[in-house]
């Protein structure tokens, strides 16, 4: 692989989770349904907006997050496949999870060229809690995105890290990871996902 996330993520080398956790939209929302919209301005709003993001995630906690999970239809997400999550225990016998080694990677108006291979991966999702099933995606992609001053940077991803992007711009195409299941066990497991949310 040319070009790697190693640069591009130089520009967090400090990073603590900071801001607001914000309230993450779980299916059937409509705006998991949108397709999103380019971002135009890269201001002040866009950068509050993504670290806002990335406490999200990091507090729910999850690897990936796309604005419109949070709801915002616009072309964006964060990511983080490398952080720890390690079980603390306290003097009072509660527990708790203390995170660490952050790698928070942001990408904006991302377009991806994928490769013809193909890989399994088992997929969740924080807008649709408790389900988790393989997804087929491709094995290796090339993502070109800006970062939130706007410049442009392009990666090329295998693995975790490629597969969660696929996962995450499905989000700004309205697509769910249950969408690129079989009829048959979409239909399956959105009935008894939906049943559960009923009840609650
Ligand atoms: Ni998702």
């Amino acid at each position: 692989m040319k070009n790697t996330v190693a640069a591009y993520q130089k520009a967090f080398e400090n990073y603590q989770p900071e801001g607001k956790v914000l309230d993450v939209y779980k299916y059937p929302s409509p705006v998991l349904k949108k397709v999103a919209k380019p971002i135009l301005e890269f201001d002040d709003n866009l950068k509050e907006l993504c670290l806002n993001m990335l406490h999200t995630m990091y507090h729910a906690p999850g690897i990936g997050l796309a604005a419109p999970q949070v709801g915002e239809s616009i072309r964006l997400f964060v990511m983080d496949i490398d952080f720890n999550k390690d079980k603390v225990t306290n003097f009072d016998g509660t527990t708790e999870s203390k995170l660490s080694n952050f790698n928070p990677l942001i990408f904006i108006n991302p377009e991806i060229t994928k490769s013809d291979e193909q890989v399994v991966h088992e997929e969740g999702c924080l807008s649709v809690p408790g389900v988790y099933e393989d997804v087929k995606r491709s094995a290796e992609i090339t993502v070109k995105f800006q970062d939130w001053d706007g410049n442009s940077h392009t990666i090329d991803a295998d693995k975790l890290l490629s597969v969660c992007i696929q996962h995450e711009n499905d989000h700004l195409d309205g697509i769910i990871f249950l969408e690129r299941l079989s009829m048959l066990k979409r239909n399956l497991l959105m009935k008894k996902y939906l049943k559960k949310k009923k009840k609650k």
